[in-house]
Parts: structure tokens; sequence; C-alpha cells
């Protein structure tokens, strides 16, 4: 029904599915639980497609984002790629049914068994975020060159006066170096990678410096291809700036057109695509009251879902509570007593009581994913609503997920 967070906000926002399935859902699965929405994805997914007309575009989701394989399939079956960051990412991919073709790499910092182990998936595009990385690339395709196709290879961008002090990519006066890198083992440079950084929502941070990367992709000879990136941003606040995806598009496809080259635009969404479709079901446990604040806590952890307190992002909480007399100024703070363990400050929440259900919105992307066991709490389970039904995508772990991997081989000595 309604809530709200943060005192001001006056706008009702509604609950993405009803009480009565989210408690169908606690009751099946368990306490605290994700759950996605596919037709929401699909919708979002088919947003983006359709804001780039760009005939020449290739969409590939960031699941560093989001890495669960059920969800990658459906990327994938929208017809889009995939963006790694980490041959982890690569590795979930493939498991999730993307060709090595549809995945393109752009990471940072592998050393020489990561490079081996990308190359022996068959990952054959990829963005390198350094000449020394391109260095050790080109060693290691030299070695395996009989067995391995070809790769399409790329840099990722570093252009101060746009990226501000980034640690990441290439700058423009280190591309003739690049360039005599690759060529050394007969390989080409055909792509650059540009990056704006995450979760930005100014449509004209990405519009405004089109000019300048097209310019900047043209100082390589066997140019063909430019990655947009990444870092569009999600209106995880009601009211709040959203990113323009038909005013990027349009803008994008336009100076495309107005090149002589036809080359190909990729473009790597991560929560814009994601975000949306994903919430995370807590119960309350406990409620008290301090100078008439509400300091409700609730099955879950910031270890669970750790952006609103760890990073500082904001995350709208609403609850199913029916009579909504009265809004209080509340916390919502997780089941430890790590002193960060706060799902929502400042919101404003009805009066709660054991067993009421509160949903946490947008969590689709760095939720799950940036989930841990710090806290020692095991990790929730994971649900896809799909047509009707609700299908468990990940189990709960229990206990025993503490211990993965640990050995009781230690004997202090007597
Ligand atoms: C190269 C690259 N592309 C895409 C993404 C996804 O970012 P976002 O969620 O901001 O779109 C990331 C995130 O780290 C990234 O590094």
């Amino acid at each position: 029904m309604v809530n709200t967070q943060e005192s001001g906000l006056t706008e009702s926002l509604t609950t993405p599915f009803s009480a009565e399935l989210a408690k169908e859902l606690l009751a099946n699965y368990g306490s605290p639980l994700y759950v996605y929405q596919s037709d929401r994805l699909r919708q979002t997914i088919s947003y983006i497609t359709q804001s780039i007309l760009n005939p020449r575009t290739k969409f590939h989701f960031a699941s560093v984002t989001n890495g669960n394989v059920a969800l990658l399939q459906i990327f994938k079956n929208c017809g889009w790629g995939l963006h790694a960051n980490t041959p982890g990412d690569v590795y979930l991919g493939i498991k999730a049914g993307f060709a090595p073709v549809q995945i393109v790499y752009s990471g940072s910092n592998l050393n020489r068994a990561d490079l081996e182990q990308l190359l022996s998936w068959g990952v054959t595009s990829l963005n390198l975020d350094s000449v020394d990385q391109l260095s050790l690339f080109c060693e290691v395709y030299q070695e395996f060159k009989s067995t391995w196709s070809a790769p399409r290879l790329g840099l990722r961008l570093n252009l101060p006066e746009l990226t501000g002090d980034s640690r990441i990519g290439v700058r423009p006066d280190e591309f003739s170096q690049a360039i005599n890198t690759a060529k050394s083992v007969g390989l080409k440079l055909g792509g650059l990678h540009f990056y704006r950084g995450t979760g930005t929502n100014a449509t004209q941070a990405f519009t405004q410096v089109i000019t300048q990367i097209l310019a900047v992709c043209q100082l390589l000879p066997d140019w063909e291809y430019l990655d947009f990136g990444g870092g569009f941003g999600y209106a995880y606040r009601t009211q709040g700036l959203a990113f323009n995806w038909q005013e990027f598009g349009r803008e994008l496809s336009q100076h495309l057109e107005n090149i002589d080259k036809k080359i190909e635009l990729i473009i790597e969404p991560g929560r814009a695509a994601i975000a949306g479709c994903g919430t995370l079901l807590t119960q309350v446990v406990s409620v008290k009251w301090q100078e008439g604040k509400q300091v409700v806590g609730v099955d879950t952890t910031v270890a669970n879902l750790s952006v609103p307190s760890v990073y500082g992002g904001y995350r709208e909480i609403v609850t199913t509570k029916d009579s909504i007399d009265r809004l209080y100024p509340t916390d919502v703070c997780g089941n430890t007593t790590y002193s960060r363990d706060y799902l929502g400050r400042n919101c404003q929440l009805p009066a709660l009581a054991r067993g009421d259900v509160i949903y946490i919105l947008d969590t689709g992307a760095y939720g799950y994913a940036m989930s841990s066991h710090f806290l020692h709490r095991p990790r929730p389970a994971e649900v896809l609503l799909e047509n009707g039904t609700h299908k468990l995508i990940r189990q709960r772990e229990n206990y025993g997920a503490l211990l993965n991997n640990q050995l009781f081989n230690y004997r202090e000595d007597k």
C-alpha cells in the first residue's frame, strides 16, 4: 500500500506485488527473500533495446550486477549478449547458455592464468585496461594462437577531462604504443570502450561527450566498434532524476549516422536493466520506540543487501500495512548489532508490528550479487515470478555455507 523513505516525500508508492502473494512467497520459501518479476525485466529490456535505433547496436547485460543464471537466460532469450567484468562473469554466462562469442570482456588487471582461462573458454572480444595488460595478452596469445581463434581487441579509454581521475583505461597518447604491441603478434586494435562511471542519471553526462569520444576513436586506424558502457543510472528515488534512454539513443544514433565509417555499437547496461525487477522481502521481528521514532528490526541484514548502508545508496521501503492512519519516522534495522546495519534510515512508515511484511524495492542490481557472509548469516533464497507462478531460482543457504572450504585439520601444538 503506502510508504516512502525519507521525510518530505509525499507520493504514495504501491507494492510491486500483492500482500497475499508476498505472504505466500514467504510461507513457501522463508524470509528474507529476493523476488524478481520476469515481466518487468522483459519490459525494461525491450524498452532499452528499442531506444537505440542505430541498426548496428548490440546490447550486453553487465552481469556484475546480478549473476543469477535464470535471469541471465532471460537476457539471452531477449537477444542480448553478456558483458563480463571478471572471468567469473564469463563462467556464469557460459553456464547460462551464452556462446563465448556473445560475451564481451572489459575488465581489469588479469594475470596470465586469467587470460588463458578467458581464451580457453573461447572469449574473443576483449577490451583491455592498460598497455601492460595488452602486452601480457599478446604474450599469451602468441603462445597458444594455433589453438585459439583470433580475438577482437579493444582498449578501455581514459580521458581525464571526461572521466576525472579514473584509474581505468588507456590514454590517447599511449595508443601508438598499444597499436604496435598488438601488431607485433599480428593483431589489430579495433575498438574503444568508454565508461562514464556507474549510476549516472544525468543523460547529458553521456550525450555531451559523444562528439569527443568519436573523435578519439578515429585515432585508431583499424577502428570498427565503440563500446559505450555501462554506467546508465536507475531512478531509485520516485521523484528523482531518471536517465532518459530515448534522448540518449536518439543522439548517439544521429552522431553515428554522421560519421563515414559504419561501426558497431555496444551498450552494456547493468543496473538500468535489472534494478527495478528485484525486491527484497523481509519481515518485522521487533519494534521499539525511541523519542517518537520507530525502530523496526527486520529479519535481513546489510550483509544481504549492502548498498544502502555500506555504500550510502538509497532504496525505497514499502509496507502493506492495512490501516495507515499516520506515518512515523522509522529506522529499519538489520538482525545484527553491526553499527551500520540499517536497511533504511528516517523512512516514513506506519506503526508496524511483528510479522508485518516489508518490501525493499529496486534491489535487482548489486543486491544478491554484493551479499556476503560478513556477520555470518547465510544468504537468502531467490525466486522468479513468471506467468502467474513462482519458481525458486536459488536455494537459501544454511549454516553449512559458513563452513564451505574450511578445513578441520588444525591441531594446536601442545
Ligand atoms: C565496464 C562496465 N560496464 C558496465 C558495468 C555495469 O555498470 P552499471 O550498473 O553502472 O551499468 C560496469 C560496472 O562495474 C562496468 O565496469
